[in-house]
C-alpha cells in the first residue's frame, strides 16, 4: 500500500449536495418548539475523518484543506444523517398476512390475539426455527431497511417467551450486528405477551412474569444481550403493575427502559415510562391529557409508529402536536414486525409524520435522526451532522429535503454511510 492510500480511505469529502441536514446542535433530543430547526444548510461540504464527522465548511476550504480526501461528489442531491430507526420487531419467521384480511373484515387485533393468532402465532413460529435461520430470514430484511437509508436499528426479541427462545433471538441479533453494516441496538421484549401456556390461571400467570424477572432479565444482562429492555404495556396483555416490576427488575440489572405505552387504549403506559426514566415510551395512540403531560416534563422521548396505525387501519394517531407543544421530543420509528407493521420503507415516517401527525418536515426528520437516536441512548454518537459525531450520513436522489415526506412509497436513497463505510450496496443515481 502506498503511504497516501490508507488516509485516502480514512478521509471523505462530500461535496455538491444542494442541502445537507445538519440536525447540528446539543447531543440531546430536541424538545417542543426546538424540533422545528433540523439545521439545514445550502451548499455546504462535510468532511469525514476516521468514521468521525471533522468539520462542515465551503468546498473550497475543505478541499484546500485536504487534498488527500476522497471526493464523493453528491450530484446535487440531499445529504442527511443516516436515519434511526429506534423501534423493530425484525426477528420473526413467517409473516402473518393472513390476519390483515381478517382485521378487514372485522376482527379486531386483541380477537385475533386472544384465538391464539397474533404475536402467539409469531411465537410458535419462531420456537420451531434455528438461530441461524432466524439470522438467515433477518439479513434480506434489515438490508432493505438500510436501502432506504437507515444506518442505526434497534432490534427487539419477543417473539420467544421461554428463556432459551429469548436467547436465542438475541443471539441472532448479535450476529446480525457482526455480520451487517449498520449499528444495530438489542432489546429484550421477554414482555410481549403472556404465553399461551401461562394463562389458565391468575398463578400461572405470575409464574411468567416471575420467569421474566428472575430468570431470563439477569441471563440476558449477564450475557451483555440487550442493552434496553421493554414491556408491551397494555388493557389485556401486561398491566401497570407488573410493566413497573419487570422494568424495575430490568433497571436493577443495568439494562435501560423502553416501554409500548397507551398504544391501543390508555392506562397509564406514558405516566410509568415517565416515572420510571425511561428512554423512550412508544406508541402513545392512545395516551391521556396526564400521559402528555407526564412525558413533556420527563426526559423520556415519545416514540411515534405512524405506520402501525395505518395498517391496523385505526384513525386515531398519537398526539403529536399537543406532546411537542407541551414540550416533549419525539422519534418516528417503523415498529417493523409481522403483524402490525410490515414496513421497511423508513421514509414513508416521514410522510406519515407530516400527513397524520401534523409535523412539520423540520419535525420530521429531526425525529428521524437526532431524537431516534436519543431514544437509543445514542444522541452523543449519531443522528446529526457536526464535529465528533460518527460519520453515519444519507444521501438522497431529490432537491430539496422537503421532497423526502413528499415522493410517498418511494425509494429515493441513493448512497448511505456508516462510521464513514458504505453501509448498503445501493443502485440508485442520485441525478
Ligand atoms: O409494537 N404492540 C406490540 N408489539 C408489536 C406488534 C407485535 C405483533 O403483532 O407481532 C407492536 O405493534
Ligand atoms: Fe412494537
Amino acid at each position: 500500500m502506498t503511504p497516501g492510500a490508507s488516509a485516502a480511505t480514512d478521509k471523505l469529502l462530500f461535496v455538491n449536495a444542494r442541502q445537507v441536514v445538519t440536525c447540528a446542535g446539543p447531543a440531546r433530543a430536541r424538545r417542543g418548539t426546538e424540533m422545528a430547526d433540523a439545521a439545514i444548510r445550502e451548499r455546504t461540504s462535510v468532511l469525514a475523518v476516521g468514521g468521525r464527522i471533522a468539520a462542515l465548511g465551503s468546498e473550497r476550504d475543505l478541499v484546500a484543506a485536504n487534498p488527500d480526501a476522497e471526493i464523493i461528489d453528491c450530484a446535487g442531491g440531499v445529504l442527511t444523517p443516516g436515519f434511526v430507526d429506534s423501534h423493530t420487531h425484525a426477528i420473526f419467521g413467517r409473516p402473518r398476512y393472513d390476519e390483515q384480511e381478517l382485521r378487514a373484515a372485522g376482527v379486531g387485533y386483541m380477537e385475533i390475539a386472544r384465538r391464539g393468532g397474533g404475536i402467539h402465532a409469531s411465537v410458535r413460529d419462531l420456537r420451531a426455527r434455528s438461530e441461524d435461520e432466524l439470522v438467515q430470514l433477518a439479513i434480506p430484511r434489515l438490508r432493505r431497511l438500510a436501502a432506504t437509508g437507515v444506518t442505526t436499528v434497534e432490534v427487539k426479541s419477543g417473539y420467544g417467551l421461554t428463556l432459551d427462545d429469548e436467547l436465542k433471538a438475541l443471539r441472532a441479533i448479535r450476529r446480525l450486528a457482526d455480520e451487517l453494516p449498520m449499528r444495530l441496538v438489542p432489546t429484550f421484549l421477554g414482555a410481549h405477551e403472556i404465553p399461551i401456556e401461562y394463562r389458565e390461571t391468575a398463578a400461572r400467570r405470575e409464574d411468567y412474569i416471575r420467569l421474566v424477572v428472575e430468570e431470563m432479565i439477569p441471563r440476558v444482562a449477564r450475557a451483555g444481550l440487550a442493552r434496553f429492555a421493554d414491556v408491551f404495556c397494555e388493557p389485556g396483555v401486561f398491566t401497570i403493575g407488573e410493566s413497573r416490576r419487570i422494568l424495575d427488575a430490568a433497571r436493577g440489572q443495568g439494562l435501560l427502559l423502553k416501554l409500548h405505552a397507551d398504544e391501543l387504549e390508555p392506562s397509564g403506559g406514558a405516566e410509568l415510562a415517565a416515572e420510571l426514566g425511561a428512554t423512550s415510551a412508544d406508541h402513545l395512540a392512545a395516551i391521556s391529557d396526564s400521559g402528555v403531560a407526564a412525558l413533556a416534563s420527563s426526559g423520556t422521548v415519545a416514540t411515534l409508529l405512524p405506520a402501525t396505525m395505518i395498517f391496523l387501519g385505526r384513525t386515531r394517531q398519537a398526539p403529536a402536536r399537543a406532546l411537542i407543544e407541551g414540550g416533549a421530543a419525539i422519534a418516528l420509528a417503523t415498529d417493523f414486525n409481522p403483524g402490525t407493521s410490515p414496513t421497511l420503507n423508513f421514509p414513508l415516517l416521514l410522510t406519515l409524520g407530516v400527513s397524520q401527525l401534523h409535523l412539520s418536515v423540520a419535525e420530521s426528520l429531526v425525529a428521524a435522526t437526532v431524537n431516534g437516536a436519543a431514544a437509543l441512548a445514542l444522541a452523543d454518537e449519531t443522528g446529526q451532522l457536526a464535529p465528533g459525531f460518527s460519520a453515519d450520513l444519507a444521501l438522497h436522489a431529490v432537491e430539496d429535503a422537503r421532497e423526502l415526506p413528499y415522493w410517498f412509497g418511494d425509494r429515493r436513497c441513493a448512497r448511505s454511510w456508516i462510521r464513514g463505510k458504505a453501509c448498503h450496496p445501493h443502485d440508485l443515481p442520485v441525478s
